[in-house]
């Protein structure tokens, strides 16, 4: 595989779709390229952020009639990129006036950019049945895999979310399964004790499946007395040591009481316990080799560092 080609061929959550205003472009972030994006009519448009006359960013310029225009000199390109109008000059413009424009997609009310010029499917995420919420971005000063390994990490739970997720007093990890397919890894039967799960504030001892979709995204479901409760962890990487973590939360609980509100602030409790940890690690990058120690109780962390070395992964990864 060449450099890059499994970063490159992925989807990546950029925006919430309910929060980007309709025809204003922004400027994103993804494996340190510079793209714009915008949304017109529920239609996301997204492109490589440099105009090709003079490499001014497209997303300080503005939209008129489906068409983005450049700040600098006024150049406008359709949604396919092309340039159809430059206005210092009479002549039709060259058909090398255009803008790179990427596909684009939306999930579960999150705006997806892929690098890829192939046509892409998924985002791969399994959808659930039942209620869905949409919690972040959280923006970590670290790199994607850091993050999602975070995320794996079934031990950290008595330590980091003490109170929460974990109890001090419990913090054995008994053996749990890992299997590794060609979509991915999944991880099972790993039980925890948790004496708030979910911001319910009903103890209850937990079991939780693990999945690894793709080196950057990931999905939990934890099964408790009162049901089902799924997350999806869509990690953005902006550049090497910066992130933009999205999380969906799924509910199929038999008591549905806890409000959208609620379950986000609790998520957002629970990242910002994480960052913490995340940013603080050395080295930045994730290592693939062994220069880190592992136990058992690691061995979903052990398997996506094996997952991502054999797949070449090397952004994020040292
Ligand atoms: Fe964009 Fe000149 S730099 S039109
Ligand atoms: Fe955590």
């Amino acid at each position: 595989m060449a450099e890059m080609d499994m970063e490159i061929a992925q989807w990546y959550a950029v925006a919430d779709m309910r929060s980007l205003a309709d025809n204003t472009p922004i400027a994103i972030k993804i494996l340190d390229q510079a793209i714009f994006l915008w949304k017109s009519h529920h239609q996301l448009y997204a492109g490589y952020d440099s105009c090709p006359h003079r490499g001014t960013p497209l997303s300080l310029g503005s939209i008129h009639q489906d068409h983005i225009i450049c700040p600098y000199h006024g150049w406008r390109f359709d949604t396919s990129g092309q340039c159809t109008n430059i206005p210092a000059q009479h002549r039709s413009p060259p058909p090398r006036a255009r803008l790179t424009m990427l596909q684009t997609q939306i999930f579960h009310d999150l705006a997806f950019v892929t690098l890829s010029p192939k046509i892409l499917k998924g985002p791969d995420c399994p959808l659930f049945p039942g209620r869905t919420v949409l919690c972040g971005p959280y923006d970590f000063s670290a790199s994607a895999p850091r993050v999602v390994e975070n995320f794996l990490d079934v031990a950290h739970f008595s330590f980091v979310h003490q109170g929460l997720l974990g109890s001090i007093d419990r913090p054995e990890i008994v053996d749990y399964l890992v299997k590794e397919y060609a979509w991915g890894i999944e991880a099972s039967e790993v039980r925890v004790f948790q004496p708030n799960p979910e911001g319910s504030s009903q103890p209850a001892e937990v079991s939780y499946t693990y999945r690894v979709l793709g080196p950057y995204t990931a999905q939990l479901i934890k099964k408790t007395p009162s049901g089902y409760f799924g997350l999806d962890l869509f990690a953005t990487p902006r550049d090497t040591t910066h992130t933009q973590a999205w999380m969906v939360i799924h509910l199929a609980y038999h008591d549905n009481a806890l409000s959208d509100e609620t379950l986000q602030q609790f998520q957002d409790v629970l990242a910002e316990q994480d960052r913490r940890i995340v940013e603080s690690q050395i080295p930045k990058l994730l290592p693939l080799d062994d220069r880190e120690l592992h136990i058992r109780a690691d061995r979903l962390s052990v398997s996506y560092r094996r997952w991502l070395k054999t797949h070449q992964v090397r952004f994020g990864t040292c």
